[in-house]
């Protein structure tokens, strides 16, 4: 690959470059830093957080992702990638990319703050000028007034501001890096957008070159149109539990239209984590921000917070009522192959069960604890963690199914039913055939089927 792309670049360019990543050990950073690394170039990843940098330099990632710690540690052996919590080390960086957060504010806009500052820090004590890449999802209008802000503190000289979103899923960032879909790049210069966009974009790669607002326009509508699409399925699901219908079978009828296509179509508890609904909200928010509605994008938010609402009213019209109920939840990552509990659809669901009287035993294969995740105890009072989704069945009144991680697939159906008081499966993930839950004796109710 390396080799590859030094034919297609030019080995100088690519021996010279010197990259600094903002926000080098949050999940997109860390990717990006750890990726053009493995690409060849010399990058430095800055994070302010002493203690995550001192737990990388010894192997110890932030998160789980697969695929990325093989990647880390090959290219902190060969030096190509560094960490550091001094900003002063990325002074002889002649790219810098932004990958720091944004996250939601109370009224839906999102909070970019984080943003100026690092642009702010990074470009104030420089000697030569550099190109600052914000990945960081921005609200319409941000790159321009970034720039605005550097001119308006005399800082113009000292950096150009390049918009490129990122488009990584987790789970498989690794793997999308290496085969994105697209290569967006909004900038003032064309020139300087061809060399962001020839840094890392594979050949035969779809690279748009346009203008700051389409760059940030393409990232929001590109996640509200997978949101979209999930509120759509969840919607059709409704009629289908009315009918006697199967989502299952309705999402790949309708999949198999390339103009639909496939993806995004799966059933479930609704979308959640830390970009979906910030980024639909974010939009929300900007329609209002110019005095427009925007009805669309507003049912796709209410649809989603209903489907949260409906696994529990499963639950509780099966049981009559949930107090003093003790049930198992099985999911606290917002989706599999991921650690991240950010924003998951599995917490307001905890709080919701709590609310209403149950009594909690949780298990996750990759989260063990609110307090690792991020979160006080307290906010969470009285809830069980354990080690087996066994031990979340074993005496509980029903299972309650979050995420769809493999290994709950692959679950003894029997050995659970046996652990179970009421035999009483709610699956917001539909991982199970019903048929198979019917010969298991098991209540089973999934979304849609
Ligand atoms: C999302 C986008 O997919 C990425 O392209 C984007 O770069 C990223 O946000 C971002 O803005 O940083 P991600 O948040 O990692 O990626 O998660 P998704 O794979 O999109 O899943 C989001 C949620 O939708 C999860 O809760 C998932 O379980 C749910 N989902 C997904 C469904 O309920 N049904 C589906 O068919 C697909």
């Amino acid at each position: 690959m390396k080799q590859q792309l030094q034919l297609i670049w030019g080995v100088k360019y690519m021996e010279k470059a010197q990259i600094g990543v903002v926000g080098g050990l949050g999940h997109i950073g860390l990717i990006q830093a750890a990726c053009l690394a493995k690409l060849g170039y010399k990058t430095t990843g800055y994070d302010k957080n002493i203690s995550k940098v001192e737990d990388i330099l010894k192997g110890k990632l932030p998160f789980y992702e697969p695929g990325l710690h093989e990647i880390v540690e090959e290219t902190l052996k060969n030096g190509l990638l560094k960490f550091t919590s001094s900003v002063d080390d990325l002074k002889s960086c002649d790219l810098i990319f932004i990958c720091v957060g944004t996250p939601s504010l109370p009224n839906g806009e999102a909070d970019v703050s984080q943003v100026f500052a690092s642009v702010e820090e990074v470009v104030r004590n420089r000697k030569s000028p550099c190109t600052v890449v914000i990945k960081s999802t921005v609200p319409l209008g941000t790159n321009r007034k970034v720039a605005k802000y550097l001119e308006e503190k005399g800082l113009q000289d000292k950096a150009v501001i390049v918009s490129n979103p990122e488009f990584l899923q987790e789970g498989s960032g690794v793997r999308n890096f290496w085969e994105p879909s697209r290569i967006i790049v909004g900038a003032q210069s064309g020139e300087i957008a061809e060399t962001i966009a020839r840094l890392y974009s594979p050949p035969g790669v779809p690279v748009i070159i346009t203008t700051w607002e389409n760059a940030e326009l393409i990232k929001h509508a590109a996640n509200a149109f997978l949101a979209n699409k999930i509120s759509f399925i969840n919607e059709i699901a409704v009629l289908c539990e009315k009918v006697g219908g199967d989502i299952r079978v309705v999402s790949r009828g309708i999949g198999l239209d390339p103009r639909i296509n496939p993806y995004f179509l799966e059933a479930g508890v609704g979308f959640s984590g830390p970009c979906l609904e910030k980024d639909l909200k974010s939009l929300i928010a900007q329609f209002h921000k110019k005095g427009k509605q925007a009805k669309l994008l507003e049912s796709v938010l209410e649809v989603n917070e209903e489907k949260r609402k409906e696994v529990v009213h499963k639950l509780k019209e099966q049981l009559g009522t949930l107090a003093g109920k003790h049930i198992g939840v099985l999911g606290m990552a917002f989706k599999a192959e991921t650690d991240d509990v950010r924003d998951s659809h599995s917490l307001p669901i905890v709080r919701y069960l709590l609310s209403l009287g149950a009594m909690l035993t949780v298990h996750d294969p990759w989260v063990k604890s609110f307090r690792e995740a991020g979160f006080s105890e307290a906010d969470f009072p009285g809830v069980k963690w354990v080690q087996t989704p066994y031990e979340a069945a074993e005496g509980k009144d029903a299972l309650l199914i979050l995420t769809a991680w493999p290994e709950y697939r692959e679950l003894d159906l029997a050995r659970i039913r046996d652990s179970l008081v009421h035999p009483l499966i709610v699956d917001g993930r539909n991982l199970f055939d019903p048929r198979e839950m019917k010969a298991a004796n098991i209540m089973y109710l999934g979304v849609g089927i």
